[in-house]
């Protein structure tokens, strides 16, 4: 694609003629959308097959809580599988899957078909009824596709653990869901060996009460501990149930799915997503901004089923639009570091779905590797889960897209279902670094500290003010909760996202990361809060404070600095790794600090809260701000003799 004109942020590039020429949407769709909002989201609606029309687009009558094609009936799983075999594409190829240790799956919507049938049977016979919390932790495999869909196909509501996460971090969940069924297997392959994950459900439910059934697929061949009543292998039960299996229609207010994120405080938020406005969105996003054709498109998420990403890119969305995908198991450097390019040559990827943090990874390991491989099937590129720099972006176009491929930076959260900001691949000349305008029907602005929209040019916070399909409904269990997070702020009508925008001169959106006390480590949202509780639940640590300090790779890294109880020796280096493998087994290996420091004091202000801007300061060396609050100025002074000189590796 060409580079056409500079506008005052620096290059655009111009969407390229192959793809304006046959894109799904033109230009027009913005001027539809602003038209009429709610005839434009009906009509991304009517793209689906409802067993009951909706009586009324949306009732936004008791804000903030939404209900949107009310009366409206559907099942997911119909909608995503058996439409495409009885509309003829059964033998289309719903999943290319590719195991780490290079073993392949081919799944056809036909399988698929079956495959969910013989789950859905499955569940019914574990007693699992419509409304019931199913947890799901498991790798990167294609049961962990037809355990959702076997959910969403009887109704049940899954609540999905990303694989990484501790024991802890399941059972709470667990506890919170109040799931009764587990769907689990013995492990997955990660970075070459077996990882496993039997284990650790086994240890969660010590700690929570009230499942009675673990259904575990074998995928390592790892030996398990057996619970004999409650455990129960997925190949003796699921493999012998019929492959027939009737969907039933729910409301499209059901509950689909919950799926935990870090919020504010230690305590994950349980994002609630419901059935007919999350399907409507996802599936309109991912053909609208990614240009889908489902006849010629090899579609490649890379991204982990346990995140939202994953749900409404890698499962939902692709799905409805009857798309061929790629699933991979594995870490993009096992068994070596073209193994991705390596995937896109095999399987003649066209549009490849990834975060900044992998492409920077790239560039470090250097653009030779990506040279050796044919790419050339690759028409469109997408990023998500932070700010792609401009670097980043260029480096991706040029030796990833060469040259030729547009690039969707896509800014969207777990809360908002689905992309809200983004480029339109036929319509948009693109800006790297920005995500640049809000999808056709969302109305995202960028307000100052009162709420008042400010004009292009300028700095703030971004808001959302206008309900969306996709919205979530709740945090489960917590109304009060829901309010208070995303929709006091502002007021009721206004979302408050928790992400810093900037407006450029030409009105593009920069999203400038999160104004709260959550980190972005990887594309992945960790709390401070979380991170310090866990620190001082160990018994050397009296008190805690974690920032989030830039990290050329993966965006920020997490830095703690602890105060030592007084009976506690500080061993040096052997305390600071013995600390960071603590919160790695509370939390989970994402959360594990690059840097730890164990300090006297840390610096408050005289109400007693800690100044963490003061403490990124030194994270990120940088010269400190304005100490003039602080109780003691000197306490920095104190931590900055204590810097090491290199912050730790892995
Ligand atoms: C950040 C991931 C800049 C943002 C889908 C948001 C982004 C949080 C982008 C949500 C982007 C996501 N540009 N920042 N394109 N995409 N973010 O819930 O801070 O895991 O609030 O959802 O990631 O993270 P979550």
């Amino acid at each position: 694609m060409s580079e056409t004109t500079t506008s005052t942020e620096g290059r655009t590039f111009s969407p390229p003629e192959q793809i304006t020429a046959q894109a799904n949407v033109g230009p027009d769709v913005y001027d539809e959308a602003s038209r009429d909002r709610l005839a434009f989201w009906a009509k991304a609606a009517e793209r689906l097959h409802w067993e009951q029309p909706w009586d009324e687009v949306l009732d936004w009558s008791n804000p903030p809580f939404a209900k949107w094609f009310v009366g409206g009936k559907l099942n997911v799983a119909y909608n995503c599988v058996d439409r495409h075999v009885e509309a003829g594409h059964g033998e289309q190829v719903a999943y290319h899957w590719e195991g780490e240790p290079g073993d392949t799956r081919t799944i056809t919507y036909a399988q698929l078909k079956d495959d969910v049938s013989r789950a859905a049977n499955a569940l019914l016979e574990l007693g699992v009824q419509a409304g019931d919390r199913v947890a799901i932790y498991m790798p990167m495999i294609p049961e962990t596709v037809i355990a959702m869909l076997a959910c969403a196909r009887i109704g049940a509501v899954h609540m999905v653990v990303f694989g990484g996460f501790s024991p802890d971090a399941l059972a709470s969940r667990i506890t919170d869901a109040g799931a009764q069924v587990v769907i689990t297997a013995d492990g997955g392959y990660r970075r070459g060996a077996p990882s496993a994950l039997k284990p650790n459900v086994d240890e969660a439910l010590t700690r929570t009460e009230g499942v009675r059934s673990v259904l575990v697929v074998r995928r390592t061949e790892q030996d398990v501990e057996w619970t004999e009543g409650r455990d129960v292998w997925w190949h003796d039960l699921v493999d012998r149930q019929s492959p027939e299996h009737t969907p039933e229609a729910f409301d499209a207010e059901h509950p689909l799915y919950i799926m935990y994120t870090s919020g504010t405080t230690a305590k994950p938020k349980g994002i609630l997503h419901t059935t007919g406005g999350y399907l409507t969105q996802v599936a309109y996003t991912h053909w609208a901004t990614f240009d889908l054709k489902p006849d010629t498109d090899v579609y490649w998420t890379a991204a982990d089923v346990g995140w939202v990403t994953g749900h409404s890119y890698i499962v939902y969305g692709p799905l409805a639009n009857r798309a061929t995908s790629v699933m991979y198991e594995g870490t993009p450097e096992t068994p070596h570091r073209g193994r991705w390019f390596e995937l896109i040559q095999k399987y003649g990827v066209t549009v490849l779905y990834t975060a900044p943090t992998v492409i920077r990874t790239f560039m470090k390991w250097g653009e030779d590797i990506p040279a050796g491989f044919d790419l050339t099937t690759l028409r469109l590129l997408g990023s998500v889960g932070e700010p792609i720099n401009p670097e980043a972006w260029l480096w991706y176009h040029e030796h990833i897209g060469g040259g030729r491929c547009p690039i969707v930076d896509t800014w969207w959260q777990t809360e908002t279902g689905a992309h809200m900001i983004t480029p339109l691949p036929g319509v948009t000349s693109l800006v790297p670094g920005s995500a640049q305008h809000p999808f056709p029907g969302i109305s995202a602005k960028v307000v100052d500290d009162e709420g008042n929209e400010l004009g292009d040019d300028s700095t703030g916070l971004l808001v959302l003010t206008e309900p969306w399909p996709s919205m979530l409904r709740t945090i489960w269990g917590d109304d009060d909760r829901y309010v208070d997070t995303y929709w006091s702020r502002f007021g009721k009508n206004v979302y408050f996202a928790g992400d810093g925008a900037k407006k450029d001169a030409d009105g593009n959106i920069w999203l400038l990361g999160r104004v709260d006390d959550v980190m972005n480590v990887s594309g992945h949202r960790i709390s401070t809060t979380e991170v310090e509780s866990s620190l001082v639940g160990h018994p050397t640590v009296a008190e805690a404070a974690v920032v989030g300090a830039s990290d050329p790779t993966t965006g920020q890294g997490i830095v703690a600095f602890v105060i030592l109880r007084g009976t506690a020796e500080d061993s040096g280096d052997e305390l600071v790794q013995t600390l960071r493998n603590h919160v790695a087994r509370d939390i989970g290996p994402i959360a594990k600090p690059r840097q730890i420091m164990v300090v006297q004091e840390l610096p408050k202000t005289r109400s007693g809260k800690i100044m963490r801007r003061l403490l990124r300061d030194i994270a990120e060396n940088r010269e400190l701000g304005d100490v003039t609050t602080l109780t003691d100025s000197s306490v920095m002074e104190l931590i900055k003799e204590k810097l090491p000189a290199t912050p730790s590796e892995d």
